[in-house]
Order: C-alpha cells, then structure tokens, then sequence
C-alpha cells in the first residue's frame, strides 16, 4: 500500500537512476538501527521458515535478491531485514571502475521491465570485502557475484574472476561466475565451449585451494537450447553446483513501450515481464540437461505467486527478483514465498 501509492509514485517522478540511490541511502540508513531494521521487518511482513537445500546451502525460504542491486554490500543487512533469504552482492570486479557513462538506466512501467547498462559499476571486491566483515550470525545466504574489468582482455579475464574471489573468500556462503552481462564489451564469448572450460575450470581449482565453497554460474538468455543444454554439462563437469537462469536479454521483441521510446534508450540489458518465460524456458532446458546434478536458481521477470510457480514447475531450487522488487516494493517476498509453500 505505501509502496503502490506513495514511494513508487516519488520515486518513480526521479530519474532511474537517482531513484536507485535515494533507496539504497534510505536502506543504509535503516538498517544501522534495530529500530530501522524492525521497519524494515514490518514492512515486509510475515516470513514463515521454509527450508530449501540446495548447492548445498540451507536456504531459509527459496525468494533471493539478485545480483545488480546491491552491488557494493551497502545494505545486505536492510535486504535480509526486508526478508530475503539471501542477497547475491556485486557483480564485483577486482579493480573498482566507474561503469559507463550516465544515463545508463532506463524504465518501462507499460512493460514493467527495466533497460540498464550499467557496466559494472563497482567499488572492486576488496571494499566490499570489508563491508561484509561486519557480517552478522543472523543473516541469510550471502552470494558473491563476480566478473572482470572491462579493459582486461578476454584471454586473462580468468585472472580477475579469481582476484575477486580470493578478495570475497571467508566473506560469501557461494560465488556466481558472471559470464552473461551484456554490457561489458566481449563479455557473453566467455560462454562458448573452449573458454568456458578454462574459466570455470581454474575457477574451481582456486576454489578448491582453499576452503571450497559451492560455484555457480550465470547464464544468458539469448543462448540456443544447445549451447545453454553444453554450458549446464560443462558446469557440471568442472565441478560446479549451481546454475543461475537468467541475465538480461538484449532482445527488444513484444514490447508495449514504443519502438521510438526503446531505441531512445540505446543498448543494454532488458529485465522484468517480458524477460519471464524466456528465463523459465532456459531453466527447463537445464533441468533437462544436467538433471539433479546442479541446483537451478530462476530469475527474471518474477512479480507473482504464478511466475515463481512457473519457475518452479520448470525445475528451479530457488527463484531471485530484482526488476519485480522495484515495481512491487518490500511486500513481495513475503507473498512469493507463501506461494512456493502453498500449491
Ligand atoms: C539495473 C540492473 C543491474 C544489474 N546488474 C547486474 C550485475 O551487476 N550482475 C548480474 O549478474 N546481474 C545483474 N543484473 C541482472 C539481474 O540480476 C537479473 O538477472 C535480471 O535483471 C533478471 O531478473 P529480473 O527480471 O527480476 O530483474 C542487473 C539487472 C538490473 C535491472
């Protein structure tokens, strides 16, 4: 109700942008107090416990939040009071870069999608690193999401995946290998067959150098059944135990927003609504290819009970929101979780 009528108005009459940062102010703010945090608590509403397994983590319920938003770990503690069961932080490069140039995000409220080409925005892993040292007992699952600087070469991006996680490791419950961000040039070729292996190999080899903790893998959706069905099977192969389905697509197809409007815009990644079923189409198409060898996390385009149904029946562990989350605002875990629990 507060969200429909009067945040989403305010913040909606602001840049997307500016908008973004007015709320992860607000967050930051809150969460420093046990009176913000019970707000925040409130707001969300009821959180019933309903335990999920998978990639070998104990999920309080299966509704995360999913990587893009909380880039920097500057509100993990808001987010898992807002009801999360975990908060995927970054992407996270090693080095901090300024991502490109503004503006670089974009609304569609007649689509209820979202345009972004961020690019990686972000302090490096190492700050937000420190943040999560801060880490307290009570929170949920916290992922870290990780990807390479835009002027590292394709040919050593396998270098900065690992300086990144050797900056987050003891910090994060799981790292998700970003490989699908439309918005750092060449970044998507790392999905093709032979770079794909080297990557996710040396990734898990760094990982096992230390204490392992479960590996997954972010996949576009703008891949053929084959080449998602060979990048499910590699995973698997090079030890990976999660799959993440799906990134922003860069198809403009079937959109209300006028064409005019669209290519206005310019490039980028588009999330929400019209990105739901092409996602759940790739997670069927995982599910079918490694069968319960890998733990399957659906996002894009989840904003109600039936789209996390749908995520579900096409073979997914847990689902993640973050396009909804801006449209719908604190209530909707609560709700989608119920609707996991109740069919
Ligand atoms: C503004 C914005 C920034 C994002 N940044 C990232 C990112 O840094 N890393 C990543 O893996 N996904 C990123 N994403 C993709 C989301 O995590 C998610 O996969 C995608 O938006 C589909 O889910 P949705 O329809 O619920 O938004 C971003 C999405 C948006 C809208």
């Amino acid at each position: 109700m507060l969200y429909d009528r009067v945040l989403r108005p305010l913040l909606f009459s602001l840049p997307a942008e500016k908008a973004h940062n007015l709320t992860m102010a607000q967050l930051k703010a809150l969460q420093g107090h046990a009176l913000g945090r019970a707000l925040l608590r409130n707001w969300a509403g009821p959180i019933s416990p309903q335990p999920v397994q998978a990639m070998g983590l104990t999920f309080a319920h299966p509704v995360g939040l999913a990587a893009g938003l909380d880039k920097n770990a500057e509100a993990v503690r808001g987010f898992f009071a807002l009801g999360f069961s975990h908060v995927e932080v970054g992407t996270l490069t090693p080095r901090p870069q300024p991502g490109n140039p503004l503006p670089r995000l974009f609304r569609l409220p007649s689509d209820q999608a979202i345009i972004n080409r961020m690019g990686f925005n972000n302090h490096g892993a190492e700050s937000a690193a420190a943040r999560l040292a801060e880490r307290d007992p009570a929170w949920g699952i916290v992922g870290g999401n990780v990807g390479k600087n835009k002027d590292t070469p394709n040919d050593r991006a396998e270098e900065d995946y690992i300086r990144a996680m050797q900056a987050l490791a003891g910090k994060v419950d799981y790292y998700t290998v970003n490989i699908s961000s439309p918005n750092t040039p060449g970044l998507r070729d790392l999905q093709h067959e032979a770079a794909l292996k080297t990557l996710l190999d040396s990734v898990a080899t760094e990982n096992k150098r230390t204490q392992p903790i479960p590996l997954a893998v972010k996949m576009a959706p703008d891949l053929t059944k084959d080449e998602v069905q060979n990048m499910a099977r590699i995973a698997a192969t090079c030890g990976f135990q999660g799959i993440i389905a799906t990134n922003t697509t860069i198809d403009r197809g079937g959109l209300r927003t006028s064409a005019e409007a669209v290519t206005a815009m310019g490039a980028g990644g588009l999330s929400g609504r019209p990105l739901a079923q092409r996602s759940t189409r790739v997670i069927e198409w995982v599910r079918e290819a490694v069968g319960d060898h890998l733990a399957v996390i659906g996002v894009g385009g989840v904003f109600t009970a039936q789209d996390v149904l749908d995520k579900r029946n096409a073979g997914a562990d847990l689902v993640q929101v973050y396009t909804g989350f801006v449209y719908q605002g604190p209530g909707m875990v609560g709700q989608l979780q119920t609707a996991w629990k109740n069919d």
